[in-house]
């Protein structure tokens, strides 16, 4: 079977429930809440739960057993309060998240999922993940769509990027030629312009300026590493995990 459209959304408030059913997703937050995702289940965390609200995390957690858990997420790029954790990939080391569920809300990544989880197949994707991520896109015969997070309703060019990037993976090595919509075609021009100098670019996008003081370069050049960590996590019946091969 052959791959038939792909598009892209650029932001968690232009996704919703309509365009996402029957479709293949891959929800996408590079700076930051895709990576920490793929981080911690690459480094031994059990399974995420992400959730867009606070109030949502801490009911959840109370349901759960509180000595395997860990709490995590932010707002505007900064750790909640009482929470164990932010959002940052590089805290999720395996002496911390191994064997762990997780609950996590951010600004806008877990908006996104929230709004994604009723789409046919729901894959995290980022630079860290990029390859383990096209392996399986190229397999698929199926209308892709690519739900940027953004920053709160706008546009973001990391996420921009990296939908981009697959577009022109999936142009050039999947089979058929899939129909492309004015945002994929946006996306993949965006991305054949930037190529080139893809991290001194996305080291000068909005987010990573917001964050270069919050959390320091050496994060933000963590998120924008390809390939780091080469796990596909799937997103099915509320929670991300690493299904068995
Ligand atoms: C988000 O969900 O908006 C982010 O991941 C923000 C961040 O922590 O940098």
């Amino acid at each position: 079977m052959s791959l038939s459209s792909i598009d892209v959304l650029i932001s968690a408030n232009e996704t919703d429930d309509s365009l996402v059913r029957g479709k293949t997703t891959v929800v996408i937050d590079i700076l930051r809440a895709t990576s920490t995702m793929i981080t911690a289940l690459h480094n031994g965390a059990k399974s995420i739960f992400p959730v867009a609200g606070m109030d949502q995390a801490m009911r959840l957690t109370s349901t759960l057993d509180r000595s395997a858990v860990l709490t995590c997420g932010e707002r505007n790029g900064l750790t909640i309060e009482g929470f164990d954790l932010g959002n940052s990939p590089l805290s999720c080391t395996p002496e911390i998240v191994t064997g762990k569920s997780m609950v996590m809300t951010t600004t806008n990544g877990t908006q996104a999922l929230e709004k994604a989880k009723h789409a046919k197949k729901v894959y995290i994707g980022g630079f860290l993940n990029a390859a383990r991520l096209m392996e399986e896109l190229k397999t698929q015969g199926e209308e892709v769509l690519l739900v940027c997070s953004g920053w709160k309703g706008r546009f973001s060019l990391e996420d921009t990027l990296f939908a981009g990037y697959i577009v022109h993976e999936l142009v050039n090595h999947s089979k058929g030629t899939p129909v492309l919509t004015d945002a994929s075609t946006a996306a993949l021009a965006l991305y054949t312009h930037f190529a080139p100098k893809l991290v001194e670019t996305l080291l000068e996008s909005d987010h990573a300026k917001r964050l270069r003081d919050i959390v320091g370069e050496e994060e933000i050049r963590y998120c924008l590493t390809k390939d780091a960590c080469p796990v596909l996590p799937v997103f099915h019946d509320g929670v991300i995990t690493l299904p068995s091969t």
